[in-house]
């Protein structure tokens, strides 16, 4: 059975609220300084929603694939595939219970891991998803209090805690796992941190 499409109710005004594009350009600037992309690479935009994160990695890459479970957020990404300077394709498929027979050079991903429950798994399959010497760049939240979602549907973890997840990491077999700050996202009640994860297979 189809699971039901969490963010329908928001994705044709994603774009609209400027922290968000604002979080989605600080992460791409530290991705483009932290990893070598090269205008040969295919990357998997994982959870890549309306496309934010991928319009600004776009011009770095020669193709974003935009892995997704809703459709109505890949409507909005497809809808401006045009504006993309890279090629994109779209992917509707729910990585938590399914896979992808493919390999990238790459993967990347915003605010979206906290979406899903098995990270080990996810992480696991990130692995065999990536050429040898390929890459994840993960952001999310810093471990929070529970306040970042004012409905907590479909989330699974408050934030991480870095060290937490580079054994996660470790465990599922990546290696050179590096953190950084990649934004600060600043709410009306107190300030998140979001932490730029990569690591190399
Ligand atoms: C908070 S949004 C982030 C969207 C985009 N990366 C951004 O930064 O604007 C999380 C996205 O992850 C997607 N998502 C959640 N669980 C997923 C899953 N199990 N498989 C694929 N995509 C998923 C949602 O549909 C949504 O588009």
């Amino acid at each position: 059975m189809k699971k039901e499409d969490l963010f329908a109710h928001k994705s044709k005004s994603w774009d609209m609220n400027s922290k968000r594009v604002k979080n989605a350009k600080s992460i791409a600037d530290l991705i483009v300084k932290n990893i070598k992309l090269t205008k040969k690479m295919e990357l998997m935009d994982f959870g890549a929603g309306t496309g934010l994160l991928s319009y600004f990695i776009a011009p770095h890459v020669e193709k974003i694939v935009a892995v997704d479970n809703s459709p109505s957020m890949l409507l909005e990404f497809q809808s401006k595939c045009d504006e993309f300077s890279c090629k994109t394709e779209v992917i509707e498929k729910d990585l938590s219970s399914e896979t992808i027979d493919r390999k990238f050079d790459g993967i990347i991903s915003s605010m979206t891991v906290h979406h899903i429950k098995d990270i080990i798994a996810l992480f696991s399959k990130f692995y065999t998803m990536l050429d040898d010497g390929g890459f994840i760049a993960i952001a999310d939240l810093d471990s929070e209090d529970g306040s970042f979602h004012s409905d907590d549907t479909g989330v699974f973890h408050h934030g991480f805690d870095r060290e937490a997840l580079e054994a996660i990491a470790q465990e599922a077999g990546f290696k050179d796992i590096t953190f950084d700050t990649a934004s600060v996202i600043k709410k009306p009640h107190r300030d998140f941190t979001v932490f730029l994860m990569t690591a190399v297979k």
